[in-house]
């Protein structure tokens, strides 16, 4: 929709002079500086209709309606006080801003378009899987098993060949760079269009409120060298950090409860078998926007990722997050399926039912996960796998529930419950006094400052000094070059780093001397936190390379953000302004697609 800047309404209200407007539907006599006649909202026989020239306003003293000349032709003509503003310019025979000129809506605009194209995409593939030629997608679908409730529920469909989809687009009147905004259509270099997705059996992703947003393609032939899965890169309208495929369906549930799941089919086979309150992630580690949007929708999340080693990792981080987040996250176990889509094929809904009653805390699967490291027939193993837990245990606040966990653990794996108990309180009495001892010595503000950065954030900048102090020669270049200052949260990281950009030094050793020689005990306690950590690099170069994307790939999307600030409020911007706001944008949209 477009919206008149305040320039053009003054520019119509100042060519319409009130008096002269007013007088094509009232006879007005002059009387001093105004304007009198019989009021044209109510019936009257002495005229109160006043009109004022120099004001440009009316008022009527028996009805006490009054306003300036829009309210009054909005009035008069019972339109919209847009409608008002369109007529009145007609009048002085002003041109509007059409929808497609106004600079001041074009993203807008765009965004709006891009949903009518995915909008009718989705029709298209959804009718297409019906069609004869979808065969191998509809032999397909009842191979997995699909009913066709579920077809209709997902609007799952079947894409094109070559440029059928283009060629649609383009027959319902959508232009190419609409199209291509979308990603739905690739221009190749000799300037043809071709479609993105073609032959695939389609799943539209869409938004909370049920607008698609984007797509992903199973692949249909059994042809290793294609991508199982292909997605929508991101663009305007799709940001993959921010959404949950089926999420719309979920928060229709009643369920408290949300199942989160890897993959589109999990999510699909478990809504056909009565699990209505399913999201997916989408095979991506879980973002903090995503947790955030769990924790609306509901009160606990079940996590049942794939039971494979990187499903197990998945669970991990996401656990992680969503502890962070306050919320109450539990982790489904699941054995002789790869996913919940297999299991609740192979085992029935019953019976993933139970594995949802019970799904582990995170405490209990932090401390599957270090069991499973240790053979604790071995006595040396016992009493690592007794070290780990207890720091796991001595982080568990509540002491009842902490109690309820020692029970078990001594039960499930032969330990004596006194032993764990010794460990548990001394590490317990341990977290408090180093606790403590911080308070005393930091002035309140900092602590306050410490807290509120994440433990993983905390670690990266770590990481990233520990890369320095170590590894100089490697990874000084693209440190510096491409992480500044300003990126470091915590103050004591700042400080090093600081010091680091500042030392003449060229060489390791001599870093850290000059870090030795800063007298605080604080930050030798830091840098010796550093030191002795594990960061887990397999390969140095690697490494940096990975940290260093995190960074720029962070700047890049704040400044997306920024820009489309920029872009929803550009009325004070020129067009040269906004053209270059414009293509900035759409690089930085194809650099982060790239870097996904
Ligand atoms: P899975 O391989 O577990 O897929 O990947 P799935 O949903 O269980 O599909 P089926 O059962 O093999 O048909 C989990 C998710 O990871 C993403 C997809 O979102 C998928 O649903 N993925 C996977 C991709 O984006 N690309 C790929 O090539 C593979
Ligand atoms: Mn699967």
């Amino acid at each position: 929709m477009v919206q008149y800047t305040d320039e053009l309404k003054e520019e119509i209200r100042s060519a319409n002079d009130i008096v002269d407007v007013i007088s094509q539907y009232v006879t007005l006599k002059r009387s001093g500086r105004n304007f009198f006649g019989l009021c044209p909202f109510h019936k009257e026989k002495s005229p109160s209709f006043s009109v004022s020239a120099d004001r440009q306003y009316f008022h009527c003293f028996g009805c006490h309606k009054g306003g300036d000349v829009f309210t009054f032709i909005s009035e008069i003509e019972r339109i919209s006080f847009k409608e008002s503003l369109e007529f009145l310019a007609e009048r002085a025979r002003i041109e509007l801003p059409t929808v497609e000129n106004s600079e001041f809506n074009k993203t807008q605009y765009l965004k709006d378009r891009m949903f009518k194209i995915n909008a009718e995409t989705a029709i298209f593939y959804h009718e297409r899987l019906y069609k004869p030629l979808a065969k191998i997608a509809q032999d397909y679908v009842k191979q997995r098993k699909l009913d066709n409730n579920t077809l209709k529920a997902f609007k799952i469909g079947y894409s094109g060949e070559y440029n059928e989809l283009y060629k649609m687009l383009k027959s319902k009147g959508f232009k190419d760079e609409e199209i291509l905004a979308t990603g739905l259509v690739n221009k190749t270099e000799r300037g043809e269009f071709i479609d993105r997705f073609r032959k695939r059996l389609m799943f539209p992703i869409m938004d909370v409120s049920g607008r698609v947003i984007a797509f992903g393609g199973r692949k249909l032939e059994n042809n290793d060298k294609m991508a199982k899965y292909i997605n929508s890169n991101e663009n305007l309208v799709y940001s993959k950090k921010k959404h949950l495929f089926a999420l719309n369906l979920a928060k229709q549930s009643d369920s408290k409860q949300i199942i989160l799941v890897e993959g589109y089919m999990d999510a699909i086979s478990l809504y056909q078998r009565g699990f209505n309150n399913v999201v997916a992630s989408l095979g991506t580690a879980l973002t903090e926007e995503q947790g955030r949007l769990l924790r609306k929708y509901s009160e606990q999340v079940i996590l049942s990722y794939d039971s494979d080693g990187a499903g197990q990792e998945a669970i991990m981080r996401g656990l992680s997050i969503l502890e962070n987040q306050g919320c109450d996250a539990r982790v489904l176990q699941m054995e002789g399926a790869k996913d919940p889509d297999e299991y609740v094929i192979k085992y029935g809904s019953g019976r993933f039912k139970l594995l949802i009653e019970n799904a582990i805390s995170l405490v209990e699967f932090k401390i599957k996960m270090v069991k499973s490291k240790y053979n604790l027939e071995n006595a040396n193993d016992k009493i690592r796998f007794l070290k780990e837990i207890t720091k796991i245990l001595s982080n568990v606040d509540n002491k009842i529930e902490r109690e309820i966990y020692i029970e078990s653990i001594a039960g499930n794996y032969n330990i004596s419950k006194e032993a764990i108990y010794a460990e548990v309180n001394k590490a317990a009495y341990n977290n408090n006094t180093k606790f403590n001892e911080k308070n005393l010595v930091k002035p309140a503000v900092k602590q306050e400052k410490v807290i509120e950065i994440s433990p993983a954030i905390i670690k990266r900048e770590n990481m990233i000094l520990y890369l320095l102090i170590n590894h100089f020669r490697e990874s000084y270049e693209a440190i510096v070059t491409n992480i500044s200052l300003d990126d470091f949260k915590l103050e004591t990281n700042k400080f090093i780093f600081e010091k680091i950009l500042e030392s003449p030094a060229e060489e390791s050793e001599k870093i850290l001397q000059t870090i030795a020689n800063i007298e605080d005990a604080e930050i030798q306690s830091h840098v010796s936190e550093i030191l002795v950590t594990d960061y887990e690099i397999s390969s140095i170069e690697k490494c940096i390379e990975d940290v260093v994307n995190i960074y720029n790939k962070d700047r890049l999307a704040n400044r997306k953000l920024e820009i489309v600030k920029e872009l929803e409020n550009s009325s004070n911007l020129t067009k040269d302004e906004i053209a270059k706001l414009e293509q900035e944008l759409s690089e930085i949209i194809i650099e982060l697609a790239k870097r996904k």
